[in-house]
């Protein structure tokens, strides 16, 4: 039997694992990035991790057909190359080069939001489905288009790249880290979330967010089910750019289903039911039928399966 080996190169934890032809996880093991020391020591840890983790497992090195590594930011994708990854402070790696020397098996690299896409469609919400598009809602917020059970990259690597779509009015636009203004990121994104939250208690808004010491994201979901209007106002804000970006996706993609992940997602229906119906608002409902919004559900793993599938589906 032949696996594949799938890596999660987050900014803190690298999470590897080993997935069969079916998708289904069969191990996984996770170390620390060690993002201070540079791209040299990290593709090191992601070799070291890897061996170490097909060693532990019921497979033999040689069973493993083929690497897939999902890394966040702007890729050249068919030349295996990081352009520029914001979160780990790199700008043109050749990470495909390096660890297939390391490593001695073909290696291909992906958007972390394109891998968490490919994962859920190969092995979770959006089994069987042919055509999802996939949003991941964390310190960024990722995108992912799957079509015909395979990623769509676009021209040069930048398809799917969803937070980086320009939909807040000029009026209320703010700058975005990729250099523009009015990014669905700085809305609906944990970061933004967060931002709007202090934003709030800094007027002098009545909530209960001013007693928190440090607001995250959960704060603010938490507080919105207490009925705290503040904390309402914000994820409402967050869902309306979602289910609008939505409606956009809709007349451009026409995706079976719209599959959430994330942190964020973890906030359950009171995200879900205002995406949904900022959606179907602002969507011709011809273009509804038969189109669902869900829930992730690999939930954590989904990057490590979609980056392992990269070598058979991508
Ligand atoms: C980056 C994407 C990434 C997403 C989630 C965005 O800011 O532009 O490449 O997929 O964050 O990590
Ligand atoms: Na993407
Ligand atoms: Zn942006």
């Amino acid at each position: 039997d032949q696996v594949y080996l799938g890596v999660d190169l987050g900014g803190t934890a690298i999470k590897v694992g080993l997935c069969d032809e079916q998708g289904n996880l069969l191990q996984t093991d996770e170390g620390p990035t060690g993002t201070e020391h540079g791209p040299d020591v990290v593709l090191e840890n992601i070799a070291q991790y890897a061996r170490k983790l097909v060693t532990e497992s019921a497979y033999t090195w040689d069973q493993v057909a083929g690497i897939g590594a999902g890394i966040a930011g702007f890729l050249d994708i068919p030349e295996g190359f990081v352009k520029l990854s914001p979160n780990l402070g790199w700008r043109n790696v050749p990470v495909k080069k390096i660890l297939e020397e390391k490593l001695g098996k073909p290696v291909k690299i992906d958007n972390d939001a394109n891998v968490a896409a490919l994962g859920e469609a190969w092995a979770g919400a959006g089994r069987g489905i042919a055509n999802i598009v996939c949003y991941t809602l964390g310190t960024g917020v990722g995108g992912g288009i799957i079509i015909n059970g395979r990623i769509y990259q676009g021209s040069n690597g930048m398809a799917g790249e969803l937070g980086h779509m320009i939909i807040v009015p000029d009026l209320e636009a703010i700058d975005c880290g990729c250099g523009k203004k009015g990014c669905l990121e700085t809305v609906s994104s944990a970061t933004g979330i967060i931002r709007m939250g202090k934003e709030a208690v800094e007027r002098g808004e009545h909530t209960s967010l001013a007693l928190v010491e440090n607001i995250m994201a959960k704060d603010v979901f938490d507080a919105a089910k207490t009925g705290d209007e503040t904390a309402l106002r914000i994820i409402n804000r967050a869902a309306m750019y979602l289910g609008k970006s939505m409606a956009t996706v809709s007349v451009v993609i026409n995706p079976q289903r719209f599959v959430v992940g994330g942190g964020v997602s973890k906030a359950g229906d009171i995200l879900f039911d205002a995406i949904r119906k900022y959606y179907r608002e602002c969507t011709q409902e011809t273009a509804q039928e038969g189109v669902d919004i869900v829930p992730a559900i690999l939930g954590n793993d989904a990057g490590i399966v979609g980056a392992a599938g990269l070598n058979l589906r991508g």
